[in-house]
């Protein structure tokens, strides 16, 4: 039996200025779809998968996600008076156990790694999990869930995968792969958003990550990449060889809500998926369509 991953890392520094004017004052992981935010979609996958330890890697203006994890005692206090003991009680199930969030800042914007490695005293040498909002999965069980049963066989790095349009590889971290099953795949290396001309799949990574320690040597030596910024995907690269690597097909769907059209599309799976809204969602999507 391996060792069990018990720590999440959350990067939310990020601006979201897709999402502006929205994101002006308001963090883009707190985008809600349907009626939750990206990151307590995040937050409650990582759970589900067995994670304790919850590290938000902040920025400014992110204070609402701090809160967001908290009590709200005049919130709680006035639904109490009105007895709505249903609200009050999912509002409990949000919270983490006292202790089980920390936060700390990437104080510059320098790339995923460089928020990554911002986590490291939190994560220390042990395996961790990473979790990127934007990418919301809907899938029974999570996709970290999924994830953890194959670690716990496989070890090493694992990556969430799936393959996307040709054109589309420039957004993504790209698997140069030597052999796929189907469900795992393995390669020789990793691309940072590679152009469609040199892409050497197109099999690319989502952001749900497994990794050993090893990645922070890496991160350690913050070298630039694509974009000009420390990336993920690169430390990952350099430890092939020294630490099994693998892509995991997960089953489910991934929203990209990074993205407007994704962002939409992912409100309305997501209350289609809904028991107490389907039927609504379909009458109004009927008069669209
Ligand atoms: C990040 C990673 C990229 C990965 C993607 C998944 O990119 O750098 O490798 O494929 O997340 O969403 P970003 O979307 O932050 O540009």
């Amino acid at each position: 039996m391996r060792k069990p991953i018990r720590r999440a890392i959350f990067p939310v520094a990020g601006l979201g200025t897709r999402f502006l004017p929205a994101t002006k004052s308001m963090p883009k992981e707190m985008l809600p779809v349907v009626d939750k935010p990206l990151i307590q979609y995040a937050v409650d996958e990582a759970r589900e998968a067995g994670i304790e330890e919850f590290i938000f890697v902040t920025g400014r203006s992110k204070s609402s996600i701090e809160d967001h994890f908290d009590h709200s005692y005049e919130l709680e206090h006035s639904l109490e008076e009105r007895g709505k003991t249903e609200l009050l009680n999912m509002l409990h199930t949000v919270l983490p156990k006292v202790g089980q969030v920390s936060y700390t800042r990437q104080q510059q914007p320098l790339g995923l790694g460089h928020a990554v490695w911002c986590a490291r005293y939190h994560v220390r040498d042990e395996p961790f999990a990473v979790l990127l909002a934007d990418d919301l999965i809907l899938s029974k069980p999570g996709c970290l869930r999924q994830m953890m049963d194959i670690y716990n066989d496989v070890g090493g790095n694992l990556v969430a995968v799936e393959d996307v349009p040709k054109e589309d590889t420039s957004k993504y971290g790209i698997l140069d792969v030597i052999s796929d099953d189907g469900t795992i795949a393995n390669a020789r290396g990793l691309v940072e958003k590679p152009s469609p001309e040199v892409a050497p799949s197109t099999l690319s990574i989502i952001g749900r990550y497994l990794l050993q320690p090893e990645v922070f040597s890496q991160l350690d030596l913050q070298q630039t990449g694509a974009g000009g910024e420390i990336q993920l995907t690169d430390a990952i690269a350099k430890t092939i060889g020294v630490v099994p690597f693998r892509g995991f097909r997960f089953k489910g769907k991934r929203y990209d809500c990074g993205d407007k059209l994704g962002f939409l599309e992912a409100n309305l799976a997501f209350g289609l998926d809904r028991e107490d809204l389907r039927a609504g969602v379909r009458e109004v999507l009927k008069k669209y369509i």
